[in-house]
């Protein structure tokens, strides 16, 4: 948990007065929505769109303000955190599901900073199950298409029913083992008909910050924006 702030934190360091700020998902941007709703209760002014229902909610109990896509055309940053990371910032995202609306915000963000602990960082993506957003019609089809991919697509179930996202659809996790071209297979993926978008985040990352157990914190810069 210390690690996981750590690196928020230090993603943080990026915000200034006026940005529109997209605001990430899961336990590690947690944290930067925290530190964030710290800076705006000692007067700092951002704007921020959220990627789930859920950091939305925190935001609000922060303080945090709330735009809408309606309102602007770029996000300025947005942090958020990443299931699986390789050196070039490749990554798999959508643990918690919140995959969709996570790629719709980082690809509107001129800056886009993924921020992981250590045990996330590996030389090939794929062991994490690689989640799939897919629409309840036609699941099943939509499965099997997916397992000619080359892996075994498990339907998310929550409490005994299909774990549904904050778009109303569902999520098929689906281990590849190790994906040895993320963009050959992101573009196959997204080519069956009932998938909406999948976890795979190509070249997107501008900053990668890493948190170490020994408290380091290390940011490797893509590219600048
Ligand atoms: C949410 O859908 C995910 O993409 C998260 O960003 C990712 O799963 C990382 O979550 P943690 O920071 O909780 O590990």
């Amino acid at each position: 948990m210390k690690v996981k702030r750590l690196a928020a934190e230090k993603a943080v360091e990026y915000v200034q007065d006026g940005m529109i700020i997209g605001l990430g998902t899961g336990s590690t941007a947690y944290w930067a929505i925290q530190k964030l709703g710290e800076k705006v209760q000692k007067g700092l002014n951002i704007q921020a769109i959220a990627t789930s229902v859920l950091s939305e909610k925190l935001a609000q109990q922060l303080g945090i303000s709330l735009i809408s896509f309606d309102q602007i055309d770029q996000i300025d940053l947005t942090i958020d955190g990443a299931d699986e990371i390789t050196s070039d910032g490749n990554a798999i995202k959508g643990g918690g599901g919140a995959l969709l609306r996570e790629k719709i915000v980082a690809f509107a963000s001129k800056r886009f900073i993924i921020i992981v602990d250590e045990s996330k960082k590996v030389d090939k993506l794929g062991t994490f199950p690689l989640p799939v957003e897919i629409v309840p019609f036609g699941f099943e089809i939509t499965m099997k298409h997916l397992s000619k991919l080359g892996c075994k697509p498990v339907l998310r179930i929550n409490q005994r029913e299909p774990s549904i996202t904050d778009n109303g659809n569902f999520i098929a996790d689906c281990r590849f083992g190790n994906i040895e071209s993320p963009e050959k297979l992101h573009d196959e993926i997204n080519r069956i008909p009932g998938v909406v978008e999948n976890g795979l985040f190509i070249q997107m990352a501008s900053n990668v910050i890493v948190g170490y157990k020994d408290g380091e914190v290390k940011d490797f810069r893509l590219f600048d924006s």
